[in-house]
């Protein structure tokens, strides 16, 4: 734990030198005109925000995402930044669409399904010999509750973010089912710093979020 701490200030700290020199990259998504900051933390992952409007000064408990990744394995991200005991979106291709899990994990072994009230619907997703990619809206998931007592939150009136990725090259085993695959460990991870600035904030917020309308459930 004083290590974790001590990794947390580590961040933090590199976060002022991020928002010095933000590497962040606008891209608009052409078919939905949703518009997203989005980071790639590594070559093989990018990440998109959009954000309601008053995320800057109310927290947000619900955001639009993209998720881009290279190869046919799977992917995730951390809302919370570590992997234990924040919320977890595991991503992967799978007959043509994009399939989503929202896991929990208590260790550094496979995570378990998640069984708070977070809803994930997606806008589209896209699959091609090199990457795989999704837009959806994920409500209640910048705070999370697994069973009684896990509670946490991010929140987005600080300004920044720290979320985390992890990216595998490896097809999860009974993909088919989303919530009761599993998978092997990633082959790479980490953390990586957000801003927050005004460019994350949209007053189209509400129409774009009305456009996820697709629940992708897999074949369970
Ligand atoms: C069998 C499955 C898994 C195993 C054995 C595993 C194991 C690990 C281990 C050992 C680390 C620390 C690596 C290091 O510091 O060198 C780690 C980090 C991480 N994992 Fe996993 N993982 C698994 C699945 C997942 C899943 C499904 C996600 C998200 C969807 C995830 C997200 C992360 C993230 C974001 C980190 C970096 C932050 C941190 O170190 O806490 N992992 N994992
Ligand atoms: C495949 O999809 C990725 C991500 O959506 C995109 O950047 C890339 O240009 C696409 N490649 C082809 C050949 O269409």
């Amino acid at each position: 734990m004083k290590f974790f701490t001590s990794l947390l200030l580590a961040v933090q700290a590199g976060i002022h030198c991020a928002l010095a020199q933000d590497d962040t990259v606008i891209y608009t998504d052409k078919a939905s005109g949703i518009v997203f900051n989005t980071w790639a933390p590594s070559p093989s992952v990018t990440v998109g925000l959009a954000l309601p409007s008053n995320a800057l000064t109310t927290d947000a408990t619900e955001f639009i995402g993209m998720i881009t990744c290279q190869g046919k394995g799977w992917c995730g991200v951390s809302m919370g930044g570590g992997m234990n005991e924040n919320l977890l979106l595991l991503v992967y291709p799978q007959d043509g669409a994009v399939l989503t899990s929202l896991r929990w994990a208590e260790n550094y072994q496979l995570p378990g399904v998640y069984t708070g009230d977070a809803k994930l619907t997606q806008v589209s997703s896209t699959v091609n010999s090199t990457h795989y990619s999704v837009i959806f809206r994920c409500k209640n998931c910048f705070q999370w509750q697994q069973g009684t007592s896990e509670v946490g939150k991010v929140s987005t009136s600080e300004g920044y973010l720290v979320l985390g990725w992890c990216f595998a090259t490896a097809s999860p085993s009974g993909g088919s089912c989303p919530n009761t695959l599993t998978v092997q460990q990633h082959a790479t991870q980490g953390l990586f710093a957000a801003p927050l600035t005004d460019a994350v904030v949209h007053s189209e917020y509400s129409a774009w979020a009305a456009k996820a309308t697709l629940v992708v459930t897999g074949k369970c």
